[in-house]
């Protein structure tokens, strides 16, 4: 039996519609929800991730503003525009695009900008509002795997969830909004011995470690849940995720694409958590 597909791509769209309709009712009361994201230097991929997020705010009436500063930037300098952008009251959210260059300190810039600005989720105070289940900005990557769970009503509650990867942006976030919801997790990374003897006894699998071909079917058991979060680049240009599709497509119950699947859905948090700023609702 193949697998029912959970097609991000469709779900992200769906999403942006419903966005449009509340962006429209926000502006009749005055209020335009401002995204700023800053890039710093010229990373590639990061380039790419930024105008995702510029076209999609785009679409639904988000204004967004893209700066651009070069990867020589003083930590001093980026915190100081960080602060600024606080101080900005038309200014509702703040995304500093990562990795950032090694000369700043990543940790120091989250935590600079205004919790209730914080629309990737990574602030420690949000992080702790995740953690204790009050609502909050959550990240985007976990916010739109859960969203994309609930859209098919695949239960959680007394599910084995196993991740592999703890990332604090990914792996780490996402096991805990699953233990919110009365899931069973446990967490696989790359010291994690005999990585199978977990994985096959996974209902739900979020495969977080950007590498193709990391999990095939020998990993999964029948009728599981598979998620893939990878977004791997190859040779001839193409993306793949870090699940080996075309054997674990067989064995599962649901996966997810790549492309199609989870990427859009993140973007589509981004702004949902936007709105949620601009509402005032953190
Ligand atoms: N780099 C890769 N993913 C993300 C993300 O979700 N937010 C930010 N700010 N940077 C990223």
């Amino acid at each position: 039996m193949s697998a029912e597909l959970i097609n991000g791509r469709d779900l992200a769209q769906e999403l942006r519609n419903q966005m449009k309709d509340e962006v429209i009712a926000l502006k009749k009361d005055g209020v335009t929800p401002h995204l700023t994201v800053v890039l710093v230097g010229d990373n590639p991929a990061s380039r790419s991730y930024v105008k995702g997020k510029e076209k999609a705010s785009a679409e639904v009436g988000i204004q967004s503003k893209v700066i651009e500063l070069p990867g020589t930037v003083s930590e001093e300098e980026l915190l100081q525009l960080i602060n600024e952008l606080n101080d900005n009251n038309s200014v509702h959210g703040i995304l500093v695009q990562l990795p950032l260059p090694k000369h700043i300190q990543e940790q120091k810039v989250i935590e600079t900008i205004s919790p209730s600005k914080d629309v990737d989720g990574f602030h420690p105070v949000n992080i702790g509002r995740m953690m204790t289940g009050q609502d909050t900005f959550l990240p985007c990557t976990p916010f739109g795997i859960m969203t994309m769970l609930h859209s098919k009503d695949i239960s959680i509650e007394g599910k084995h969830a196993v991740i592999i990867g703890r990332s604090n942006i990914v792996g780490k976030p996402i096991g805990q909004l699953l233990l919110n919801e009365n899931a069973t997790v446990t967490y696989c990374h790359s010291k994690t011995k005999n990585l199978k003897e977990f994985t096959t006894k996974a209902d739900i699998l979020i495969v977080a470690v950007g590498r193709p071909n990391v999990i095939n079917e020998e990993h999964v058991k029948e009728g599981s849940v598979v998620i893939d979060v990878g977004i791997n680049r190859l040779q001839d240009g193409s993306l793949t995720g870090d699940v080996d599709f075309d054997s674990v497509v067989e064995k599962a119950s649901h996966i997810t694409p790549v492309p199609r699947g989870v990427g859009p859905m993140t973007i589509a948090m981004l702004l949902h958590n936007t709105i949620k700023a601009a509402k005032g609702l953190t």
